[in-house]
């Protein structure tokens, strides 16, 4: 018998209007595992991971999480925050999410608040485990949020994921923004995160190059449509589908052609 997946997406489909954003995407995700979605932009990446996180709804399809349907709407508090710690999503941008004026450790301590009954001892002891997890210390514990580089306050935001105890965390180009020294940071500690949490991963990126880091699946996504899936290893070493080849003939590296892959781009369209 195969585990239970942690997450399982039946026909997702979103339209805004006449236009369908995602189109009959399905997946699962098993326990502790990793998913990369890709597709450039415009191709639904975000529609569908807003889906996941309960921040969009569905116009079909479903979401399980270990088996239970979470599409229809929550009834009541409990069963609200229940759902949200199940899934946490961590964005881009965390500057977005961070009170300007609430220091690191009173953002990480206000999910800690709100999902667990702990005295105040209990709650800076989990609160002082979970920044030693993403690597920041207690001079950016005492910080106000704009102190912080891009790198830290990612840091910052998956110390606030974290603390819920999610089963499944959604990385919504959560390394895009970042210089890539930092990002190759953000990647290694995302892997650590990965191996001793336990925790599953849905990585959405524009850019193939780090889905063999962060990854074990892949799912590629063309105009709202899943056009190719598999093991990130075997999709990346031989692509099927041209838009996959495309996408990962467009990641600069040597011997680089913008124009010809802008010509391959006008072919494929
Ligand atoms: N709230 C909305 N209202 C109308 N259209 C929307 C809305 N959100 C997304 N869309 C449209 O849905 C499509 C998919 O958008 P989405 O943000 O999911 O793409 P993406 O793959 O995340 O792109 P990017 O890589 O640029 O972040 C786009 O055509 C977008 O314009
Ligand atoms: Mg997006």
């Amino acid at each position: 018998m195969t585990e239970q997946p942690v997450l399982a997406v039946e026909g997702l489909r979103k339209t805004f209007g006449d236009h369908a954003a995602v189109d009959g995407v399905s997946f699962t995700v098993p326990p502790g595992g990793s998913l990369a979605i890709v597709g450039e932009s415009g191709s639904g990446k975000t529609t569908t991971a807003r889906m996941l996180v309960g921040l969009e709804r569905p116009s079909a399809g479903r979401v399980l999480v270990c088996g239970t349907d979470r599409t229809s709407p929550p009834r009541g508090r409990r069963s609200r925050l229940a759902r949200a710690r199940d899934v946490q999503m961590v964005f881009q941008d965390p500057y977005l999410s961070l009170d300007p004026r609430v220091t690191v450790a009173g953002a990480v301590e206000e999910p800690l608040r709100l999902h667990f009954d702990l005295d105040q001892a209990a709650r800076h002891a989990r609160r002082d485990e979970l920044l030693d997890r993403v690597g920041l210390g207690e001079r950016e514990a005492a910080a106000l949020p704009r102190r912080l580089s891009g790198g830290q306050r990612q840091r910052v935001a998956l110390a606030r994921a974290l603390a819920v105890e999610p089963k499944v965390l959604v990385l919504d180009e959560a390394t895009s923004a970042l210089d890539v020294s930092i990002q190759a940071q953000i990647v290694e500690l995302l892997r650590e995160l990965r191996a001793t949490l336990g925790v599953a991963f849905v990585f959405v990126s524009h850019d193939l190059s780090l889905v063999r880091h962060v990854a074990d699946d892949v799912l590629v996504l063309r105009r709202g449509r899943a056009v190719e899936s598999g093991r990130a290893a075997a999709v990346l070493a031989a692509p099927e589908h041209p838009y996959t080849r495309l996408l990962l003939d467009s990641v600069p590296r040597r011997g680089w052609d913008p124009a010809r892959i802008a010509a391959d781009r006008r072919a494929l369209a």
